[in-house]
């Protein structure tokens, strides 16, 4: 059975606006490639590559969801979008091709701090020149949290797994700036979301 997120289609249409701007300010190929890191149930690959055919999409993320995705993925018969390939972003596996954009939702808050450092490190490596990092997701600025919703989501995780939590948009900062990459958008996004942009 497909695997199913409410947020997922709560967040994909305001999120496929910013896609869209992107491809057409930022993203100089007229096919731009796409890595999406964590996947996920593999909703958002399957709606943003229907709608943006122009787009070929690769999917990724630990071996345990790969039958969801490919489960849309099958049902949605789309000629752009690729099988997830098995990336645990700390470990060996990261494509040797690089991208036009790397793109993750809901991804930095799950994943422990070494991985977010190993997300940035290795994903820019993976970005062709002036191609860009696009991170979707609840983040914090200069150590607040953005609304009193967000801090109890930030409990919640945290009480979940002490190393999860919601990141600083700083401390993100200084690992893109480590990675070589250039601070270009903040969006901010329904339920106080942001999509936070950087270019190599
Ligand atoms: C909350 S889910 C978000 C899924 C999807 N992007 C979405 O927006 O619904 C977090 C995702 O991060 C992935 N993830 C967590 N740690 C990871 C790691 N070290 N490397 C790669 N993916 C990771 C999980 O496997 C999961 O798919």
């Amino acid at each position: 059975m497909k695997p199913y997120s409410a947020a997922c289609e709560q967040n994909r249409e305001p999120i496929l606006q910013v896609l869209t701007e992107l491809i057409t300010t930022e993203v100089k190929s007229h096919k731009p490639t796409v890595l999406e890191i964590g996947s996920g149930t593999g909703q958002h690959a399957v709606y943003f590559a229907a709608a943006l055919p122009q787009l070929t999409w690769h999917c990724s993320d630990q071996r345990q969801y790969h039958p969801g995705i490919q489960a849309w993925l099958d049902e949605a018969k789309l000629p752009n979008i690729h099988s997830p390939i098995n990336l645990n972003v700390s470990e060996e596996g990261w494509p040797e091709t690089q991208f036009d954009i790397i793109y993750s939702a809901n991804v930095t808050h799950i994943m422990h701090w070494q991985n977010v450092v190993d997300l940035f490190a290795k994903g820019a490596a993976c970005i062709k020149p002036a191609g860009i990092m696009v991170c979707y997701g609840p983040f914090n600025f200069e150590g607040k949290y953005t609304s009193a919703s967000n801090a109890q989501f930030d409990q919640y995780l945290r009480s979940q797994d002490p190393e999860s939590g919601i990141r600083n948009f700083e401390d993100l900062q200084q690992l893109a700036k480590e990675a070589g990459l250039k601070f270009v958008r903040d969006y901010e996004m329904p339920a106080n979301n942001r999509i936070l942009v950087w270019q190599k």
